[in-house]
């Protein structure tokens, strides 16, 4: 990439060039302009790179606006693991590289060509079967990043079954609501997992959780800390255990291209977690196509995504998009910062990684620790950058290309969610001069445009929310068991348009620029978390009356949690206390949601309705004047302001 032009935007070099889907401006537009004049023949066409056991599909796309159902090549016939595995044995990748495993420990590392990726996987196909897993049947997942998580959910994809994962880093309640909600018949877990040196307990949460009432009746564990577990009689047996005792082979299941391939939970404003449906067909056709035009990988590459396969990330850019297209895919169990603070770049050096994708807050944090850590390791094999998770600041993005990229690499500025499946906003890096902090263009087929309250666009340069126009193969169908919320959240407030959350603009050139999320959700290191969540951990505890959580900025996890808490009559304020909060919020919601701060309140601002004002919260937390607040007319007591901003920490 050459450097920063005049206008302060950074063209592709013509060696990138060369490597890239869309070489230039006029490409994209002539592919863009033609998918949206379209767009049901142009996701056809894109579903064709798919190998389908039936392409009869009655029509390409229905969509039923009252009951806001739609579809995509429904009648057509599938099966996902067949076309991440299958195709490319079939088509001489037998011996290529699928997946390198690279453990937290650097000695602990495994490469698996496609052609041993295809056995492990239709192995373990054959143990869920053993244990009663049908077509249908939903499978939970609580695995740390080690090869048996991908191969899991492989082997539900080859048989039909709809894994639902569990972040590894969440605790056993968060996973109990989870099953709870998605009934699974089996369990897959591990004894423990490693993080930065440490041994973490995995097992032990699950037997917690299913002293409780739920619908496991298996749980299969794969030995990877070796701790000392303890194992249920006629629940529990061990994953090297059950491989042995079943048929190597395990023909895939033919899955109409509707059927659901996985659930995954994304937190709301709400505290309850949604279960995101994801299809097999309109899915496998999203994260094909979008894999292929965003990330311009070259065969004999190695592509390394950071993200954990607990989160939409993982799933679709580690597993799904790079195995459909014949990619090498690194995964990575370990941390940037253990052994040391050059971890990644250690890891990039030793597998030449061509293809770096990370968010944000992995940056922040790099950048943070000083460049010395970088400039250790060879980092000539990267080709290109990419970003996902939270608005990248221009500062930042500069330092990553510079840095990281070593002036030559483009960045990719990945914009999409759990519901999309796959990126939606992101730059052909082969094509455009590229500006930092924007995501820029919609990708092919993908038509977003930005609008106000009133439902009237926004003019250029004027903030608004964002959109995308029409159902697209890769968007969530539903919420698992709640229809009527995922109506709620994603279509009341502009009909036949789907509603992201988010902020936006557009700038004169088209480009978008994305503001964050308009909600109440905070976004701790790239990961969503719902205030109501915290709140609900939070007013658990015997002492606590009310509980009200917003983000504040952070310097490096991009927002850190604030949380005001007024007492019950009768408990007093002590640092003993506040302690016993965070542990709560710790041990409910998991690590992730550990709160920065507490700030033990007299009361919260109210809107007569009883709706706690975080939009003022918001404002207290981040440090301003009374005068600063904006209208505070519509609260109940307005004497509580005060107090609030005196009690700032
Ligand atoms: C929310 C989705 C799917 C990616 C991982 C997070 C924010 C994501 C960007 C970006 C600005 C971004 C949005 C979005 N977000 N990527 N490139 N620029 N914001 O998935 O947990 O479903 O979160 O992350 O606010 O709505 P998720």
């Amino acid at each position: 990439m050459t450097p920063e032009n005049s206008k302060g935007h950074y063209p592709p070099s013509d060696d990138y060039r060369k490597r890239a889907f869309v070489k230039s401006v006029k490409d994209y537009d002539t592919l863009y302009n033609g998918s949206l004049k379209d767009p049901v023949a142009y996701w056809a066409k894109e579903a064709e790179q798919i190998d389908w056991f039936s392409k009869d599909w009655e029509e390409t796309f229905t969509w039923n606006k009252e009951e806001n159902r739609f579809t995509w090549f429904k009648g057509g016939k599938l099966n996902v693991s067949y076309n991440c595995l299958d195709r490319h044995v079939n088509n001489g990748l037998k011996n290529t590289a699928a997946m390198i495993f690279q453990g937290e420990n650097d000695s602990d590392a495994k490469v698996y060509t496609y052609g041993e990726l295809l056995y492990e996987v239709e192995r373990f196909a054959n143990v869920l079967k053993s244990k009663g897993v049908k077509k249908g049947d939903r499978v939970a997942v609580y695995l740390p990043m080690i090869p048996e998580l991908p191969i899991t959910l492989l082997a539900c994809a080859r048989i039909g079954a709809v894994h639902s994962v569990v972040f590894a880093g969440f605790s056993s309640e968060a996973v109990y609501n989870r099953v709870s909600d998605c009934t699974p018949k089996v369990l897959v877990t591990s004894d423990g997992s490693y993080r930065a040196g440490k041994k973490i307990d995995m097992k032990g949460k699950v037997n917690e959780i299913l002293e409780r009432d739920t619908s496991v009746e298996h749980v299969i564990v794969v030995r990877r800390t070796g701790a000392d577990v303890v194992m249920e009689e006629n629940r529990d047996t061990w994953w090297h255990d059950d491989v042995t005792k079943v048929p190597l082979r395990c023909e895939p299941e033919v899955m109409d291209a509707e059927d659901p391939l996985f659930l995954l939970y994304t937190s709301g404003t709400t505290g309850k977690p949604k279960g995101l449906v994801h299809t097999c067909g309109g899915y496998i056709t999203g994260a094909y196509s979008s894999y292929k035009y965003v990330f311009n990988y070259v065969p004999g590459d190695v592509y390394w995504c950071t993200a954990d396969v607990g989160w939409i990330t993982g799933h679709t850019y580690i597993l799904y998009g790079p195995l459909a297209f014949g990619a090498t895919t690194l995964l990575f169990e370990g941390v940037p910062n253990y052994p040391e603070n050059d971890r990644f770049w250690q890891v990039a050096e030793k597998w030449k990684v061509d293809i770096f994708y990370t968010a944000p807050t992995a940056i922040r944090m790099i950048r943070k620790t000083g460049d010395e850590w970088i400039k250790k390791h060879d980092l000539s094999s990267i080709k290109m950058l990419a970003s996902v998770g939270e608005p990248i600041d221009p500062d930042v993005w500069k330092w990553y290309h510079g840095t990281i990229g070593g002036g030559r690499c483009p960045i990719a500025d990945t914009w999409w969610q759990t519901e999309t499946g796959s990126i939606l906003i992101s730059p052909m890096t082969g094509a455009f001069d590229l500006k930092p902090g924007s995501a820029m263009k919609p990708l092919p087929g993908v038509e977003a445009a930005v609008y106000k309250e009133d439902r009237t666009r926004c003019a250029t340069g004027e903030s608004g929310n964002l959109y995308i126009e029409r159902p697209f193969p890769s968007l969530a169908r539903t919420v698992w068991n709640d229809h009527a919320k995922y109506v709620e959240t994603y279509w009341t407030l502009f009909p036949g348009h789907y509603l992201t959350g988010d902020g936006a603009k557009v700038d004169a050139d088209g480009d978008f620029w994305l503001l964050g999320r308009v909600d109440d959700v905070i976004s701790v290191a790239g990961h969503r978390i719902g205030a109501a969540e915290i709140e609900a951990a939070l007013i658990a505890h015997p002492a606590v009356a009310e509980a009200a959580v917003v983000p504040i900025p952070d310097e490096i996890k991009g927002e850190a949690i604030y949380t005001f808490v007024t007492l019950k009559d009768g408990f007093e304020e002590s640092d003993d206390l506040k302690k016993q909060l965070v542990n709560q919020v710790r041990n409910i919601v998991g690590p992730i949601a550990t709160p920065k701060t507490i700030q033990i309140a007299d009361g919260l601002p109210k809107t007569r309705s009883g709706k706690i004002m975080r939009r003022i919260l918001r404002k207290i937390a981040g440090g301003s004047k009374h005068e600063e607040l904006g209208d505070t007319t519509t609260l109940v007591d307005p004497g509580v302001i005060d107090l609030l901003i005196k009690g700032r920490i």
